[in-house]
């Protein structure tokens, strides 16, 4: 097999990434470990900033989010007994985020992929990737028991945290920087009415709660648990009863429980590598870096990636611009780190710690108080939530 771009994994990186070069007629072929079935089972977060909106309308797949996606113009936060809210449009002149799960994101581009009648391989084993540094870089992969060969021009790894894109880079052309927190996210999906209308991220003794939605019919919330805590010691109820013991007496009064449809324990980790690109592969998404899912943007920056790495192969393919190949990497990073900073700091203003001390619990009570106290405070919070800009891959682009 021949094509100009493999990628590998058919999540929503690999996915939007293969949408928007099929649109601009590069031609692309995605190498999928897993099946679609198992893909879409993956429930994941479900806040997208206005970047990545605009993305998949320009992708041709923001049809349905437009139709049944929420668009959000605030969340609240609520500390002390308090809730406290902070209003997005007004504080950032106009801008919000839409609430429609990363689950649905990646159906509605499975979808479009199969009408266009693109190419993903599903169920392929055994990955490699050969010559990343010559011109003529390729995979090979197992399919039925066959070894396959795909020839291409450039390799965008899509694959995740766990994949093999960025383990073929050798260990001493890459930077890692790292940081595990020492609790995890219990999470519960439910068919039960939000709570709330907008989102409401709960600081508390016990620790962290979000409540969280899918749509007007469908819930997700998490608590904050230890690192150590086993799914199946949680059953339904334990769930529900300490959520409300995290959540303001109202909320907790005005929650509708009911059976869950999931639950799952998410560890929380902060991760980046630095470069993001090595020969003719580049990396997106969580191949690339990790955030705590507090500030709601790993979904987010997978989608500024695949902007980044779109606008530049459209140059290289239509104009011969390879010399922009370089500034991948850069441009990527820049913001990236700026998620990074924003979500392990709301990580660490709403989380409990278990080696905090008494001094460390007034300055993170106090740093909170402040920041919603203030319009210079709420403003930073809401920039940074709605996502900040897109960085242009030239000046005067
Ligand atoms: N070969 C082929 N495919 C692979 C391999 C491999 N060796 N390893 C992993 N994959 C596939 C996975 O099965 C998965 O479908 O790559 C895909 C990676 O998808 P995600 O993990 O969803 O990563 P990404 O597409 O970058 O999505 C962005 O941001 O913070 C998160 O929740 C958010 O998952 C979302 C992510
Ligand atoms: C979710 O709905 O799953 C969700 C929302 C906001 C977050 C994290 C997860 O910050």
């Amino acid at each position: 097999m021949k094509t100009q771009v493999a990628i590998i994994g058919a999540g929503p990186s690999g996915l939007l990434l293969g949408q928007l070069l099929h649109k601009a007629g590069i031609a692309n072929i995605i190498i999928e470990r897993q099946s679609a079935d198992y893909v879409l089972g993956r429930i994941r977060a479900g806040v997208l900033e206005q970047g990545m909106v605009e993305l998949l309308r320009e992708a041709g797949v923001g049809a349905r989010m437009d139709a049944e996606g929420l668009p959000h113009s605030g969340f609240e936060l609520a500390f002390d007994g308090r809730r406290e809210h902070i209003d997005l449009k007004a504080l950032t002149g106009g801008k919000g985020v839409m609430i429609y799960g990363q689950t649905e994101v990646t159906r509605d581009l499975m979808a479009a992929r199969q009408a266009c009648g693109a190419v993903t391989v599903y169920q392929a084993d055994n990955v490699r990737l050969h010559d990343l540094k010559s011109e003529r870089p390729y995979l090979t992969f197992e399919k039925n028991g066959e070894i396959q060969r795909l020839d291409c021009d450039y390799i965008a790894g899509c694959d995740g945290y766990h994949g093999i894109a960025r383990q073929s880079i050798p260990a001493q052309a890459l930077k890692i920087f790292e940081r595990v927190y020492p609790f995890g996210w219990l999470g519960v999906l439910a068919d039960t009415p939000p709570v709330s209308d907008e989102l409401v991220y709960a600081r508390h003794e016990r620790g962290f709660a979000l409540c969280s939605m899918r749509s007007p019919t469908r819930t997700r919330y998490y608590v904050q648990v230890g690192a150590e805590e086993k799914v199946e010691d949680w059953s339904d109820e334990r769930f529900w009863s300490e959520l409300k013991s995290r959540l303001p007496a109202d909320l907790a009064e005005r929650l509708v429980t009911g059976p869950s449809i999931e639950k799952s324990i998410a560890p929380l980790r902060s991760f980046v590598v630095e470069p993001m690109q090595y020969g003719t592969l580049f990396l997106l998404g969580d191949a690339a870096h990790i955030v705590p899912p507090t500030g709601a943007k790993g979904l987010n920056l997978a989608a500024s990636d695949v902007s980044t790495l779109y606008n530049i192969l459209r140059k290289v393919y239509a104009e011969g611009r390879s010399d922009l190949l370089e500034r991948y990497s850069q441009i990527c990073l820049r913001r990236i780190w700026k998620a990074e900073r924003f979500s392990w700091w709301m990580t660490s203003l709403l989380h409990r710690f278990p080696d905090s001390d008494a001094f460390s619990q007034r300055i993170q009570q106090t740093e909170l108080e402040y920041y919603v106290s203030s319009e210079a405070g709420r403003t930073v919070l809401a920039e940074n939530y709605v996502g900040l800009p897109y960085e242009p891959i030239e000046e005067d682009a």
